[in-house]
């Protein structure tokens, strides 16, 4: 797995420290309310079980699953919704919690789904963005790190199902996307 990297751009104590950064600044915000993180499922797990923990505020958690990319690397433009939340965001401060934000449109549709409910109020916070990919005009509350329009594989985030395990965040090979 380790071969097909083709250059590690975020280590796991440089996403440890951006984390520690996100869930310090979510506390100081959401201090006395209720607050509930909804991670968008698959990518954002491993990003969403570091961040409760650097929350020290109570906050439930709950979990969707939406996707726009299937097994394919471009962007559809469709979103699927294929899991809901179990609980009631009602009277609920809702972060919708994303490993990736690219062309924007699958937090955009998730944005309106979630504002569309009784929630107090409904916002998100993503690890990485690609801005440069942004086709949607989204407002992302709380941003970790800026990348580049590449590949990106690693803490969460896959190439076809694969490199979700990798403990840091790095770009593939071109020959593994056969390029
Ligand atoms: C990724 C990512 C976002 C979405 C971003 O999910 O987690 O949900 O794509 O792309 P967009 O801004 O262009 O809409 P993906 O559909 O790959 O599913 P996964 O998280 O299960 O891998």
């Amino acid at each position: 797995m380790n071969n097909d990297i083709k250059e590690i751009l975020f280590t796991k104590e440089e996403i440890d420290e951006m984390v520690v950064k996100i869930g310090k600044k979510i506390s100081e915000d959401y201090k006395g309310k209720t607050l509930m993180l909804v991670c968008v499922l698959k990518g954002a797990n491993m990003f969403m079980s570091d961040l409760m923990k650097a929350i020290d505020i109570p906050v439930e958690i709950d979990f969707i699953s939406a996707s726009s990319y299937g097994h394919s690397t471009v962007s559809s433009g469709v979103v699927k919704f294929l899991k809901d939340v179990d609980s009631s965001v009602e009277n609920k401060h809702i972060i919708l919690v994303e490993d990736l934000v690219d062309t924007g449109l699958t937090l955009k549709y998730l944005l309106n789904n979630f504002r569309n409910r009784d929630a107090i109020s409904v916002e998100a916070c993503t690890l990485l963005d690609k801005p440069e990919r942004r086709t949607a005009d989204v407002l992302v509350k709380y941003k970790g790190f800026n990348i580049p329009d590449e590949f990106i594989v690693g803490y969460g985030i896959d190439y076809a199902e694969k490199y979700r395990n990798l403990p840091y965040i790095a770009t593939l090979k071109p020959e593994v996307y056969g390029e």
